[in-house]
């Protein structure tokens, strides 16, 4: 069994991306600037907006944090979006989800200006991205292909399972690896909480990606020998062993599944820094544009 190490990988993007920023400094060019709207204080978005912060900081990008009340309206979020699509010194700018319940989040993502949604939610670019056309491919899909092609792990031909059909990971993940692409040409089916015989169909899969949110959801008996394992899942469990109260729990068995695999991603350490790695490689590629 390969442990697919997504910190490790993330860590050499970061250090080519640094090079780059070095580079566009040299030049007497402008630095990437990305900006995060935060809404609220969920601990785990805040934990993950910090650290999308302290990796722009890494890697020499300059960054702002928008904190807003979880009070606000939707209508002064709208307002909060278009100051950044006018602001000519932002490069790219993401906003945290999950939103408050009152505020709608696909209003939310569409005001966002396409060439500096470096999440790559917004129609026009989710519509690209399904074209097969360059845009900004949304984090978590292009941190996996980006892991599973510095590994050398063999897509084309093979069959993907992928559990989950969120916006964010399940659904691109599903149209990006059937995509002609170098990490790619794969037999891709896309399952979900409605789907009948999902252990039939799991145990025929070459490669899973496991993102449907469900702490050690994919068990041994669902997965056949050397098969690949992507696990997106993140949940905060609770561990009164830890100090902080909680451990991080992916959606697959890792004790029992590693056993049987080719490759696997841990958790943490597998999909998370990867999923960092590229929304800077996006901003990056906002400033790029621009140029
Ligand atoms: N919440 C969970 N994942 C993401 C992500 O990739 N981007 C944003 N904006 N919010 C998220």
């Amino acid at each position: 069994m390969i442990l697919l190490d997504g910190k490790k990988t993330a860590s050499n993007i970061k250090d080519e991306i640094a090079l780059k920023v070095k580079s566009l400094k040299n030049k007497g060019k402008k630095v990437p600037h990305l900006a995060a709207i935060i809404v609220g204080n969920d601990g785990a978005s805040l934990t993950y907006v910090n650290a999308k912060v302290k990796d722009c900081k890494q890697v020499g990008f300059d960054s702002t944090l928008i904190k807003l009340s979880k009070e606000i309206t939707e209508q002064e979020l709208l307002s909060e979006i278009d100051k950044l699509n006018k602001n000519n010194d932002i490069d790219g700018f993401i906003v945290q989800l999950p939103l408050p319940k009152h505020i709608n989040e696909q209003n939310v993502i569409m005001a966002i200006h396409p060439d500096k949604d470096v999440d790559g939610f917004h129609p026009t670019n989710v519509g690209k991205m399904a074209l097969n056309l360059p845009t900004f491919i949304s984090a978590t899909p292009f941190g996996i292909l980006e892991l599973l092609g510095r590994y050398k792990v063999k897509t084309e031909g093979k069959h993907v399972v992928v559990i989950g059909r969120s916006h964010i990971v399940g659904s691109p993940m599903s149209i990006l690896l059937s995509q002609k692409r170098t990490v790619g040409n794969s037999t891709v089916t896309l399952t979900h909480s409605r789907t009948k015989n999902l252990k039939e169909i799991t145990l025929q899969a070459d490669i899973i990606v496991a993102a449907l949110g469900i702490p050690e959801f994919l068990t041994a008996d669902m997965v056949k020998d050397n098969v690949t394992v992507i696990d997106v899942g993140i949940t905060r469990v609770d561990d009164t062993t830890k100090k902080n109260g909680y451990r991080l729990a992916g959606d697959v068995k890792f004790d029992e599944v590693s056993k049987k695999c080719a490759f696997i991603t841990p958790v943490p350490g597998g999909v998370g820094p990867m999923t960092r790695a590229m929304l800077l490689k996006n901003t990056l590629l906002a400033r790029i544009n621009k140029e």
